[in-house]
């Protein structure tokens, strides 16, 4: 029963409603995303009862075209996945509901899903040789996570943000110098045009010895001087503002990060979530690992996003310890790993 074993993955915990089937696990047969972002745009980041909303209109088609695509029947199915946590309540409660209602309707098991766990999965579907153990650096609008992983359910958390996560920031200063949604990608491509070093923006915990990041202080920094640019009549140039904003983020993610492998002694450093997608970051990160010899893997971008394949993954690792859920499984927006 173990040797071709196809599941069903559902992801709903943010703006993205996703499913994919996969294969015994990295083999993945669809991934379909359908973005929210145009609906969330104008509010300047993602608006819950929006989010919520659009989940329930897009959940069938979007199941539905991972079938077709994967060419899979629902009788074919192994088993039913869904994230259950960290993310949204609303919007984690719509695809959970569905993978639990289709679990029973199928008389098929029910697998609960971590977010956390399926963003460091997406390296290993974009490349099956990464070598073990690792340090895995998420980021992306919800989370700032540095993990230490040995093997799938061996993980230890090493540090986390203690306020804002640094896709987070990206977003709220984009959305204060009236740049759009969403922050990151837009400030990188300012940045390209700025000088990194031009203003002397601060690096919070940076120098503390521990792995937890803050990037709160950073964005009211960049928010101060702004207003004191403004009050003095001064021109604001956008361009170093982002390039040095984005330098300080990328200098504290690095830091921490070299800081975790080596302390670790791991054998490669992986990253995932929405700003592993920086070039900029991707480059000052790879060229510190390589003053140790610890190579750096991404994976491609739309693993690194939001996307449910990642989750189809996770599920066969808990399919094959029988680490089924109940159907009562609740959704928990605070989910740890
Ligand atoms: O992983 P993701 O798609 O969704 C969450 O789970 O949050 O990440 C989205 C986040 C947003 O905050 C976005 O601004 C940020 O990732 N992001 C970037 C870049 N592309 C996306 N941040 C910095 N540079 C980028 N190129
Ligand atoms: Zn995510």
């Amino acid at each position: 029963m173990t040797d071709d074993v196809k599941i069903l993955a559902i992801e709903t915990s943010c703006d993205e409603t996703a499913a994919a089937v996969s294969q015994n696990g990295l083999n993945i047969l669809s991934s379909i995303v359908a973005s929210q972002v145009d609906w969330h745009r104008k509010y300047g980041g993602v608006v819950p009862e929006i989010a919520s909303r659009k989940h329930m209109e897009f959940i069938e088609p979007v199941i539905e075209e991972a079938l077709n695509k994967a060419e899979v029947q629902l009788k074919d199915l192994d088993a039913v996945a869904a994230t259950y946590g960290p993310g949204l309540v609303g919007s984690l409660l719509v695809g959970l509901s569905y993978g639990k209602s289709l679990a029973y309707a199928l008389h098929k098991p029910f697998i609960g899903v971590n977010h956390i766990a399926g963003h460091i999965y997406a390296n290993f579907i974009s490349k099956k040789d990464i070598k073990k153990p690792v340090v895995c650096l998420t980021v992306s609008g919800g989370h700032t996570d540095l993990l230490y992983f040995e093997g799938y359910g061996e993980y230890q958390i090493m540090g986390r943000t203690k306020d804002d996560a640094a896709g987070e920031a990206f977003d709220k200063i984009a959305r204060y110098l009236g740049l759009g949604y969403p922050g990151g990608p837009i400030i990188e491509k300012k940045a390209k045009k700025g000088q990194e070093d031009a203003i002397d923006f601060p690096r919070p915990f940076l120098n503390k010895d521990n792995y937890d990041f803050s990037f709160s202080g950073l964005k009211t920094a960049v928010i101060n001087y702004i207003h004191t640019q403004t009050q003095k009549g001064n021109e604001l140039n956008i361009y170093d503002i982002a390039a040095s904003f984005q330098r300080a983020v990328i200098d504290i993610l690095t830091e921490k990060t070299v800081k975790a492998a080596l302390d670790k002694k791991v054998r490669t450093v992986i990253l995932s979530g929405g700003v592993a997608a920086n070039k900029r970051f991707r480059e000052v990160l790879k060229k510190r690992l390589n003053q140790y010899k610890i190579p750096l893997y991404y994976p491609e971008l739309k693993l690194c996003t939001d996307n449910a394949a990642m989750i189809s993954t996770v599920a066969y690792y808990q399919y094959l310890k029988d680490d089924f859920a109940e159907l009562n499984l609740n959704a928990d927006p605070n989910l740890k790993l």
